[in-house]
């Protein structure tokens, strides 16, 4: 009988804020094996890593995500009661309200919006000294995600709204002043969109149908109700907020391209459908989410492990992206890598696996690699720019991460 890895500790909370990306893969090593034991935040947690595990931990009859969330969670990244922390048919229903929005009209209206938020920035930079990628990625992506959403925003909100939703995202992993940053952006945008849905029902403001919020405002629920204005917000939070996130990706590709020259041709040409194929190494090779937790829905074994209902378990999503037996290289930048992968739905997971009705997978996962892409587009065709002398190295400690400088660009012309 074979049992399961144990890290020897009595709570190994301070280790994973340490390590950060690498503490499942560095144990996973250390002990070969895919699966081992250990305590965080005073519980006993099971984590898992690998295409194989990833199966498991989307078997909706073996895993709840009932109180896998912790409080401190949902009071930065997603909001209580919002829909990750949602099991079962109510779970599947509310999905289906996200997974209406991505029609491939839809989403391709918010790539052209975006694309010409792109032209009107870059115009602006033209005159500065410098600008900062990573803070103006995100300004475009919240003003377009608002517009696409059908959110009114004004010029000068933009900015904060930004910001903030930067805020919520960079406390996921944070203790002290990071998470209460996190907090107080999630109270203040909570308040705006809790205004916000009830000005759309009592028509206040005009929102057309097939916006995101429309979706969202007059969205009822399996039993017929309307959601309650908090909960509607929170939702429409979890489209804006994650659009703004893309900008952690933009950041990485434009460093990805900076370092590896024959990218920015390749983006130029586009055969083979490359820009594709490199916005999908950014989102493998590229560090955003850690891991995800469920909890055991009923026991089972699995590994001639028993695995009791109740436990807490983590799948190392980062680990899984950088699986040797899945990737061929994994820690080298290959584009091309793409062209001949056959994949499954449970071995490229940097938003998550299984399916997307019924699983937690992240719907927005279309949209976001076509915002990759026509910001890198947009990057190698329509922008010449110089990259001054600065510290694009990340730490893979820090959750979330980002190249330390944010990546600066100077002369900025258009073309
Ligand atoms: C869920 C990552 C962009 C909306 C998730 C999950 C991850 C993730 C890891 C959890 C999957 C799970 O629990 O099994 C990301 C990353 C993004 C991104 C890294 C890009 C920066 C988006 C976009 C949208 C979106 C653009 C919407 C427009 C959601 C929603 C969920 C989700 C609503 C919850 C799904 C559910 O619980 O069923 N995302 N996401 N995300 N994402 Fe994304």
């Amino acid at each position: 009988k074979r049992t399961i890895p144990k890290d020897r500790c009595i709570d190994n909370t301070c280790k994973l804020l340490m390590e950060g990306y690498l503490f499942i893969p560095n144990r996973c090593r250390r002990y070969k094996t895919d699966l081992f034991q250990t305590r965080l935040m005073g519980q006993k947690v099971i984590c898992l890593s690998g295409e194989d595990a990833a199966e498991i931990f989307y078997n909706n009859h073996l895993f709840t995500r009932k109180g896998a969330i912790p409080k401190r969670i949902q009071k930065t990244l997603f909001g209580k009661k919002a829909i990750q922390t949602m099991d079962g048919p109510d779970h599947k229903h509310r999905k289906s309200m996200f997974l209406s929005m991505m029609t491939p009209n839809r989403m391709d209206r918010l790539v052209k919006i975006t694309e010409k938020q792109w032209l009107k920035s870059a115009k602006q930079w033209e005159r500065k000294d410098r600008i900062i990628l990573f803070n103006e990625a995100g300004k475009i992506l919240c003003r377009s995600a608002c517009q696409w959403a059908g959110v009114p925003i004004r010029k000068s909100e933009v900015t904060q709204r930004a910001k903030d939703f930067s805020a919520m995202i960079d406390a996921f992993g944070a203790v002290g002043p990071r998470h209460w940053k996190g907090r107080c952006a999630r109270n203040r945008c909570e308040k705006w969109m809790k205004q916000i849905i009830k000005d759309t029902r009592c028509e206040k403001i005009y929102v057309p149908e097939g916006t995101a919020l429309h979706d969202i405002a007059f969205y009822r629920d399996a039993k017929g109700k309307l959601l309650r204005p908090k909960i509607a917000g929170i939702e429409i939070i979890n489209v804006l907020r994650p659009i703004t996130a893309i900008a952690t990706y933009i950041t990485f590709g434009a460093v990805a391209m900076h370092t590896n020259p024959e990218c920015e041709k390749k983006i130029q040409y586009d055969e083979d459908n490359y820009t594709h194929m490199f916005a999908q190494e950014v989102r493998r090779y590229y560090p955003f989410g850690p891991f995800l937790g469920a909890r055991v829905r009923n026991d089972f074994l699995y590994n001639h492990q028993l695995f009791r209902k109740g436990t807490l378990v983590f799948l190392d999503l980062y680990g899984t992206d950088h699986d040797a037996r899945i990737w061929y290289q994994p820690n080298h930048f290959w584009p091309e890598r793409f062209k001949y992968r056959k994949g499954s739905p449970y071995d490229f997971i940097p938003q998550g696996g299984g399916n997307y009705d019924t699983g937690h997978r992240c719907p927005g996962e279309w949209i976001t690699t076509m915002l990759i892409k026509v910001s890198m587009s947009f990057l190698a065709n329509h922008l010449k720019y110089k990259v001054p002398l600065q510290d694009l190295g990340y730490s893979l400690r820090r959750m979330p991460t980002l190249p330390k400088s944010k990546f600066i660009m100077q002369k900025i012309k258009l073309v």
